[in-house]
């Protein structure tokens, strides 16, 4: 499957997920290539620090930039089971190309960005590549969310996304806890951290099956 990741331009945790589920289907037996298709190059400075721990299992990870990032994917394709592709905004060449060759589009938002005119705008992007992709499926994710508002955030996106059918909200989320952060400069999951945080192992597991096994 080619999953990316994307959408929202910076912080909301696309590169997050994107390692993570990348990591997962390499324990899922999976041959998996990470690709970095973000100007920002974080998921490559990612894979650089994890290159420094000898005892977790390594991905490749290609950085593709420009306009013809769908070429490559479709490459790839033929040689691994899965592609992971972290990608930037919307507005960006790699966001638009990787959308023709993507089976599924995960756009992480955080609660409170569930602003009705950018998913418009986004709702747009997508039909348009929808012309050219008809596999394609948006899934969103609430991201970060703050522990304590949970149930209202997940309220809230629904009512929003209820009038949107392209998007379909996923069942988990991933709340804001300090693991995601450590973890991610030591090029690691939160699940390879010495001390792992059990709750937000289990979130990154409900993503992981929702998205691929399809079971949540
Ligand atoms: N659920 C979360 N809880 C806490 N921090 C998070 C979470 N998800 C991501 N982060 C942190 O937020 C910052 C931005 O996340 P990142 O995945 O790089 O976002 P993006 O790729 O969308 O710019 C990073 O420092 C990351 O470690
Ligand atoms: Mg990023």
């Amino acid at each position: 499957m080619i999953l990316m990741v994307g959408g929202e331009k910076g912080g909301v945790g696309k590169t997050t997920l994107a390692t993570h589920l990348a990591v997962a289907r390499k324990e899922a037996g999976r041959s998996v290539v990470l690709v970095d298709a973000d100007s920002q190059g974080t998921a490559s400075t990612w894979s650089d620090a994890r290159k420094e721990h000898a005892d977790v299992p390594q991905l490749p990870c290609v950085t593709l930039r420009g306009g013809k990032v769908h070429v490559e994917l479709k490459e790839l394709a033929r040689h691994y089971d899965d592609i992971v592709v972290d990608t930037g905004g919307a507005d960006s060449q790699e966001f638009r190309s990787a959308m023709l060759a993507a089976d599924t589009l995960l756009m992480p938002l955080r609660p409170g960005s569930f602003d009705f005119w950018t998913l418009l705008k986004m709702q747009e992007v997508i039909a348009m590549a929808e012309g050219f992709n008809d596999k394609l499926q948006a899934v969103v994710c609430l991201s970060q969310v703050p522990p304590t508002a949970s149930d209202r955030a997940r309220r809230e996106a629904m009512d929003v996304l209820a009038e949107m059918p392209r998007f379909r909200l996923l069942n988990c989320m991933t709340v804001f806890r300090a693991a995601f952060n450590h973890s991610a400069g030591e090029g690691l999951t939160v699940g390879e951290m010495p001390r792992r945080d059990p709750k937000a192992c289990s979130e990154i597991a409900f993503l992981h099956d929702e998205l691929f096994v399809g079971a949540a």
